[in-house]
């Protein structure tokens, strides 16, 4: 059996370091035909939008895709191709495995964490408008089946992940309303599950208490603008978001992406490491149910990491990403 995913390169180091991932799973014998689409800057100068109906049809077909960064102009120019795709697929979970890797230093060992984030609301609704010249009012939008809907996707995947305790995060102390929905849903949709131990906790305390100690965190629930931001921290603590996977995950529709961006410092040069999206890339063959070719993937990908020969730049080496890839290859 073999299966069409729709690949999305994207823009920057997109096409390089996706390039790397599609060579490994393929040299691992993924059963996988790629089903290449345009997104992003490309796509709007192409086409003139940055997502095409092509691109989200893809996806509903088979049901999975791998995507590259996409850039999002700073100002001016179109909306985030990103924000547009999850809204679009209402693909409502951010998730975000964040485990301690062989060979990459970091602040801590052994680290496992999962950051799950609400995708389609709060303050990435986009909702703004300028009420007088030089008063900007952004919308947060929080409801509580949206509420509902992720606090079961995170309570169904720790079920199933053994995971012990679900820490839902939030700002309640200053926004009663926004934030007392969501984890006043998380507390609702919890009564269904006791074997899970369920906590509630300050965002504050939740990133002094990652700084301090994220062994007492196993998975984090958080909204929007707050997952986007602890990810990120959390990523921190593994050795930073060229080393971290992730994935937007609908009703039986899924993205998998890297957390990073589309590094217009380093395209073209062949040297972004290429791990992340390959990570991202073994969480799609574990989600697809792949998992005697995940693994295979993953032990070479952690023998290369571990002796260390073959690391690329932003991880203290000198290797480029097809020297790295093909290391990996080699491996396999
Ligand atoms: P960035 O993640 O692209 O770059 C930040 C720093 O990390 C740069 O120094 C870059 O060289 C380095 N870096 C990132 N990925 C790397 C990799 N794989 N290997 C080695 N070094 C790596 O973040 P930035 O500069 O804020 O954003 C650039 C563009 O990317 C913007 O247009 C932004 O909108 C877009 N972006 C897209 C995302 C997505 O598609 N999911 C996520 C974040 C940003």
């Amino acid at each position: 059996m073999r299966y069409a995913v729709t690949l999305i390169e994207g823009d920057g180091i997109g096409p390089e370091v996706t390039g790397a991932t599609c060579r490994i799973l393929d040299a691992a014998g993924a059963p996988i035909d790629w089903e290449k689409v345009p997104a992003g800057a490309r796509a709007y100068e192409e086409v003139g939008h940055p997502l095409p109906d092509a691109v989200v049809a893809s996806i509903k077909k088979n049901r999975v895709g791998l995507k590259g960064p996409l850039s999002t102009p700073k100002g001016k120019g179109y909306r985030s191709a990103n924000v547009m795709l999850r809204q679009r697929l209402q693909l409502f979970t951010g998730w975000r495995p964040v485990v301690s890797l062989p060979a990459v230093r970091s602040r801590y060992e052994d680290v496992d964490l999962v950051v799950l984030r609400e995708n389609t609301q709060g303050l990435y609704a986009g909702i703004e408008h300028e009420v007088q010249p030089g008063t900007i009012v952004s919308l947060k939008v929080s409801s509580r089946a949206a509420g509902e809907r992720i606090a079961r996707w995170a309570f169904d995947h720790a079920m199933q992940n053994g995971r012990r305790k679900i820490t839902v995060c939030h700002k309640k102390a200053v926004l009663p309303l926004a934030d007392g929905a969501f984890v006043d849903a998380f507390h609702q949709v919890g009564k269904e599950y006791p074997f899970i131990q369920q906590e509630e906790l300050a965002l504050d305390d939740v990133c002094m208490g990652l700084a301090a100690d994220p062994s007492q965190f196993d998975v984090l629930l958080l909204q929007n603008l707050y997952g986007d931001i602890v990810s990120d921290i959390c990523a921190g603590l593994v050795g930073g978001l060229g080393v971290v996977p992730g994935a937007n995950v609908g009703h039986r529709v899924a993205v998998f992406e890297a957390v990073h961006g589309t590094a217009p410092d380093i395209a073209g040069q062949g040297i972004a490491n290429p791990l992340a999206v390959l990570l991202s890339g073994l969480l799609m063959l574990e989600y697809m149910g792949e998992i005697k070719v995940r693994d295979r993937i993953r032990q070479a990908v952690y023998e290369v990491l571990e002796e260390g020969r073959y690391l690329t730049g932003d991880l203290g080496g000198s290797a480029n990403t097809a020297t790295f890839t093909d290391a990996i290859i080699d491996k396999l």
